[in-house]
């Protein structure tokens, strides 16, 4: 296969994690005889420092032109000041929306060998394998925003809202993955405050009903979902919901593991080019220091070669061989425990996974 990937580093440990990720597609392609193009565009505070704007219309480009898009991360103290007009975070919502990647795919699974990583009690996370759906490119983040005077100072609205079609649409992209799963879908709401959220559980619900009997579905009100999370997690298997309440349970779901390091995402539209990334954030504070865990984007390589080039074998080739890195101890030191140290670095870790593949 010939495909073009583009790749955005980003900023903080972005563009390190990024290079390995490099490394692994390339021994991907020499090893199931692929060429695999690889080109870096910039986005978030680097493409503001060079460009006054988080998504430079030539970044935009190449990413609708690939075949998939690989992302670092984005963000940075640099950029921080939230009153600021442009930020980084813009790049990331605005690729979203212009690729139409309404689907957020972000699997919370745990790797056996970390499974003392967790904040959680062992029994509690044996089992867990959850693949949360999230909305992506509706809800409040795209919302009408207004910011006024107000009697008592200043007024802000920002606005929650979801049609049946872009419902109906995230429903089945979960009910589908669900198919080829555990056949259970959760969709999580707060039906009992929010008209959208009504709207959300009445549209989810006649579909799951008509077109997906087969499939086991309930629905949980999102402040519940949290306490659920975390006393019953291995309970959930396919979790869908929309945007705001999909950010903030991934982010508990992700800790859940231990290894925010280790996690991957998918980032899905109508059949054009995905965007692949890591699910943790561009971590500034150990940034150029080969420390970074490089493994969560490696495996986001390996959702972009299942997901986006429909390339499951040297997807699995690639997780077979993290796994057996995990088997040998070899470990960076957010995924250490106390009796495995030396820990090795971003660049060492990626050499174990290729040695492997
Ligand atoms: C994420 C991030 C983004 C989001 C931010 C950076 C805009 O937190 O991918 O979860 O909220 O979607
Ligand atoms: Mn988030």
């Amino acid at each position: 296969m010939n495909a073009g990937i583009v790749l955005l580093p980003g900023d903080g440990i972005g563009p390190e994690v990024i290079d390995e990720a490099e490394r692994v597609l390339m021994t991907v392609a020499d090893r199931f005889g692929h060429s695999f193009t690889l080109t870096r565009y910039p986005i978030g505070g680097i493409a503001i420092d060079s460009f006054g704007t988080a998504l430079p219309e030539e970044t935009l480009g190449a990413c609708a032109a690939s075949d998939a898009v690989l992302l670092g991360a984005v963000g940075g103290p640099k950029w921080d000041d939230p009153s600021a007009a442009v930020r980084p975070e813009q790049g990331l919502l605005r690729i979203r929306r212009e690729m139409g990647l309404f689907a957020n795919l972000r699997p919370i699974t745990v790797f056996p060998q970390l499974a003392g990583a967790s904040p959680l009690r062992p029994e509690i996370m044996t089992g867990v394998d959850i693949l949360f759906v999230r909305e992506l490119t509706g809800g409040i983040y795209f919302g009408e925003q207004r910011h006024a005077p107000d009697p008592s100072g200043e007024i802000a609205h920002s606005t929650m809202t979801y049609t049946t079609g872009e419902i109906k649409r995230i429903v089945r992209v979960a009910a589908e993955a669900a198919r080829t799963r555990r056949k259970h879908v959760t969709s999580v709401d707060k039906a009992n405050v929010l008209e959208v959220s009504r709207l959300w559980r009445r549209t989810a619900g006649a579909l799951m009903g008509s077109e997906y009997p087969d499939l086991d579905y309930n629905v949980v009100l999102v402040d519940a979902m949290a306490m659920h999370l975390i006393s019953r997690p291995a309970a959930f298997d396919v979790v869908v919901t929309g945007n705001l309440f999909g950010d903030i349970l991934t982010d508990l779901g992700s800790m859940m593991t231990g290894s925010l390091g280790m996690l991957p995402s998918a980032s899905l539209g109508n059949g054009g080019p995905g965007l692949f990334e890591p699910i943790h954030g561009s971590a500034p504070d150990i940034a150029g220091q080969d420390r970074a865990n490089p493994l969560a984007t490696i495996l986001a390589a390996a959702m972009l070669l299942r997901h986006g080039l429909d390339l499951p074998n040297e997807a699995s080739a690639i997780e077979t061989a993290v796994s057996r890195v995990l088997d040998a101890g070899i470990r960076t030191a957010d995924i250490a425990t106390d009796g495995e140290k030396p820990v090795v670095g971003t660049n060492a870790m990626a050499s174990a996974v290729i040695g492997e593949i």
